[in-house]
């Protein structure tokens, strides 16, 4: 299984069978709270009728079409929706079918538009560590997890990594964006000294980080990177494969933090998971780029997937984002991220507990480790949770909470208390 300590699993299985708005449903019959929104991907809470009837009817329709040399309606409505979701200008979409290929589609794009633009030198990518971009080999490389790169050879050369912004001496409890941090960002200024600008394509970010257990940006750091990105004509990826769809209380990072990038991956809340799919955003003169270098009738960019733009995840994703304008719910999130925050502060004091992080309808909260077994601590909680009604993710020592965007304060009420309970209970 995925990221699953597989023997420990099969000895206590944990099995769900069915959905429904902020609960799924267990083998026993037992309705367990959704606390991470699947993974951070129901924005919109489970089964959501208007969605499913979408794939439903789509299905029955047409149930696919190539994407080489061949179009259905539903891709380009899907992308001109997107380009009008995300402030910012994008103005190209390019689909894949998960967060993994948007990453490596985004970071093909960014070599080979500077190469189609004459500057073939600028093949280096920078990520940065605990940075988390999928399991394809450019995910992996530019991915700072040591877990999730070790096991897998050395990687794509020339990639190099800027460090990571967590620090419990200065940021410890900050609600929202810490304070401390911002100059972190000057280190791509001393990453472009050592490999001269005209080697590096581009840099990609988390804006918030969330599988390495939810970071936040320092207040200034995203604005830096883009002032150094624009310095040095290098390209900024954001990944959003989490923040997109009203995470954090508004349509995109992009959007919450007012930094735009030149590109953007997407990918989860934009079908609400019913069918994978993920997506690039390219900002204006990349396409051109590629357009204006290829000879006429080449294809200008050699790259894509056999369900590129699937028509069942198109049907999906356009009755999702109908949803989410017509249920008002990144309005929603905003509006309980007050009481979202004061809940999960709360906690603070409670046996283990070492720093508590949120953002959003987001929230990290890292407890200490056992000595000698990292993550144990949280893999207890997980399992005592689920045990009594509550679904959380944790990485390493650190709970990680998304809830579905529909939640209301009696399920943040609820969650708490289960949280409360167990942190008090595990060793
Ligand atoms: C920021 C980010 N990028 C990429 C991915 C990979 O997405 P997928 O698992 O759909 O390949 C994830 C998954 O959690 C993610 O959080």
């Amino acid at each position: 299984m995925p990221f699953t300590d597989n023997r420990r699993f099969k000895a206590h299985p944990r099995i769900v069978v069915g959905a429904k708005d902020m609960y799924y449903i267990s083998d026993d019959g037992r309705e367990i709270l959704d606390g991470t929104a699947g993974l951070w991907c129901v924005n919109a809470g489970h089964c959501r009728p208007k969605i499913v009837e979408a794939v439903r009817q789509q299905v029955g329709q047409l149930d696919y079409a190539p994407p080489f040399r061949m179009g259905h309606p539903g891709a380009f409505e899907l992308s001109e929706r997107l380009i009008r979701f995300f402030p910012g200008g994008f103005d190209h979409v390019f689909f894949g079918n998960s967060g993994s290929e948007a990453v490596e589609s985004a970071l093909k794009i960014a070599i080979a538009y500077h190469r189609v633009r004459g500057e073939a030198s600028r093949t280096r990518l920078i990520g940065r560590e605990r940075g988390y971009h999928g399991v394809g080999f450019g995910g992996i490389s530019v991915g700072g997890i040591g877990p999730v790169r070790k096991a897998f050879g050395s990687l794509l050369p020339g990639v190099d990594h800027l460090p990571h912004t967590h620090n419990l001496e200065q940021n410890a409890f900050s609600r929202g964006q810490p304070q401390w941090g911002a100059h972190l960002a000057d280190e791509l200024e001393r990453l472009v000294q050592l490999h001269d600008a005209s080697t590096i394509a581009a840099v990609i970010v988390e804006p918030v980080a969330g599988s390495t257990g939810v970071l936040i940006p320092p207040v200034g750091y995203l604005e830096r990177l883009r002032g150094i990105c624009d310095r040095h004509g290098i390209l900024l990826i954001f990944d959003e494969v989490i923040t997109a769809f009203g995470r954090l209380g508004a349509s995109s990072a992009t959007e919450y933090f007012g930094v735009v990038p030149d590109m953007i991956t997407i990918a989860k809340g934009l079908t609400n998971a019913t069918v994978p799919m993920g997506a690039v955003l390219t900002r204006p003169g990349i396409y051109e780029a590629f357009m204006n270098a290829a000879p006429e009738n080449a294809i200008e960019l050699a790259h894509g997937y056999t369900y590129s733009g699937h028509p069942l995840a198109c049907a999906a994703a356009l009755a999702t984002l109908e949803v989410y304008e017509e249920e008002g719910l990144f309005a929603h999130a905003q509006e309980l991220s007050t009481y979202w925050e004061e809940s999960v502060q709360g906690l603070k004091g409670l046996p283990h507990v070492i720093d508590i992080r949120n953002l959003g309808l987001v929230a990290g909260i890292e407890l200490e480790s056992i000595p000698g077994k990292v993550g144990e601590r949280a893999t207890q909680c997980l399992i005592q949770c689920f045990e009594r009604g509550l679904m959380i993710r944790v990485t390493g020592d650190i709970i990680a909470l998304s809830p579905p965007l529909i939640i209301r304060p009696e399920h943040i009420d609820r969650m708490m208390e289960i949280l409360s309970t167990v942190l008090q209970k595990v060793d």
